[in-house]
């Protein structure tokens, strides 16, 4: 048996193994699309890779509206402002910094509430609780891809006359009651950062079934001009450049084979991980189209010999790069947790998550052999836990 790396042998893998590894889709398709890119020296400002992009992105989800921006984080800064949302808006804790920041930086606050334990997500009752006179909006976030219970929360928002947005970052190719995400609530936010199973470099798409707002979201994204040379309001600079629309155009011809592997290696995951006591992959509704791009296990500290963070331990020893997502909540990093330091005593459900989640690597990156041998190394970690608990304590 091979000794592991925190108990003296040597790392399971050379090069380290990262959770978010890029996809690159076909090289020769990307380069075509460079070579028209630069053969039309049109670089950026709507160029015709990304109306052929954003043509793409409608069809494969089925929505009348998705205008491609330069990242999610900027994508949900112009959705928010285009919804008119200000004074407080409800979101979850438990989701990447951007979400409340995208809030914040426009002087918005961020009220968190908790989550379902089971998918991660907004917990309709919760965010009703969260309401008061101040709150303009709820922004829902598709955590891991599992969307949202879109009509529980629609009930809130439609009862309250709140706007309901989506931060569908990790949910690209994900579907909800036999459709596609992006055609829920008032608008949705994809990213397409490299990370994502699906990218375009850095970049990201605002998808909505509103005309108006699509129309405010285009002129906003390109600061606010009206035709040639008219500025009709306050505008930012969101948009996409052509080389982002080529990789997106690229790989978007690879996107049944990127989700086939993640599909693959869930499953691989599946297999190696049945007989660990105490680690659980969490369910996925297998009726709905689903990007598999996270693996996530769940902790559980009653039935495991170590904790989430030794396991984390253990395997970054070994070169495997899994990650704490997200850890420890938002309400816990700062501006958040001086602006309200008890907020912690409303999100029970949010603090516990955070502590038993970890992301294991996966994509293209990550074959089935890779995935037996982080099978191997957290079952000799939970096999030699006394040892590896004494070692700590030294
Ligand atoms: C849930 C969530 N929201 C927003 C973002 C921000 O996306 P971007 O990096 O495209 O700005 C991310 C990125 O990781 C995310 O995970």
């Amino acid at each position: 048996m091979r000794q592991l790396a925190l108990l003296g042998g040597e790392p399971a893998f050379a090069a380290p193994l990262h959770v978010g590894c890029p996809n690159i889709g076909d090289r020769e398709r990307f380069f075509a699309y460079a070579n028209r890119m630069f053969d039309n020296r049109w670089l950026t400002n709507s160029g015709p890779l990304v109306q052929e992009f954003e043509r793409e992105l409608c069809r494969f989800l089925g929505v009348k509206h998705c205008i491609p921006v330069c990242n999610a984080t900027v994508g949900l800064e112009i959705a928010i402002r285009a919804l008119g949302m200000q004074g407080e808006v409800i979101v979850p804790s438990f989701t990447f910094i951007a979400t409340a920041h995208a809030l914040q930086w426009q002087g918005i606050t961020p009220v968190f509430a908790d989550i379902d334990p089971q998918t991660h997500t907004l917990d309709p009752r919760a965010v009703e609780s969260c309401i008061t006179s101040r709150t303009t909006g709820i922004v829902g976030v598709h955590l891991w891809g599992q969307p949202c219970d879109v009509d529980g929360l629609r009930n809130v928002a439609e009862r309250h006359n709140l706007k309901l947005l989506y931060d569908a970052a990790h949910a690209f190719g994900c579907g909800c009651r036999g459709r596609m995400l992006g055609g829920f609530g008032d608008a949705e936010v994809f990213s397409f950062h490299a990370t994502k199973f699906f990218n375009t470099f850095e970049g990201g798409a605002i998808a909505t079934r509103n005309d108006g707002l699509a129309a405010r979201i285009r002129r906003m994204a390109n600061f606010g001009f009206r035709g040639y040379d008219q500025v009709d309001r306050l505008g930012t600079n969101g948009k996409m450049s052509e080389a982002s629309a080529a990789m997106g155009l690229t790989n978007l011809a690879s996107l049944d084979d990127f989700i086939a592997i993640n599909r693959r290696n869930l499953l691989a995951y599946r297999r190696v991980l049945a007989d660990l006591p105490g680690l659980t992959l969490i369910a996925r509704d297998s009726a709905e189209r689903d990007n598999f791009q996270y693996v996530i296990v769940e902790v559980n500290r009653q039935k495991t010999e170590l904790s989430r963070d030794a396991l984390l331990h253990v395997l970054h020893a070994e070169n495997v790069l899994a990650r704490r997502y997200f850890w420890p909540g938002c309400h816990r990093q700062e501006p958040y947790r001086t602006m309200d330091p008890d907020a912690g005593r409303r999100l029970p459900r949010t603090e516990a998550v955070a502590e038993r989640v970890l992301a294991l690597p996966t994509g293209t990156a990550v074959g089935e052999q890779e995935i037996e041998i982080i099978g191997g190394i957290l079952r000799d970690a939970i096999a030699n836990a006394d040892e590896l608990r004494r070692k700590e304590s030294e």
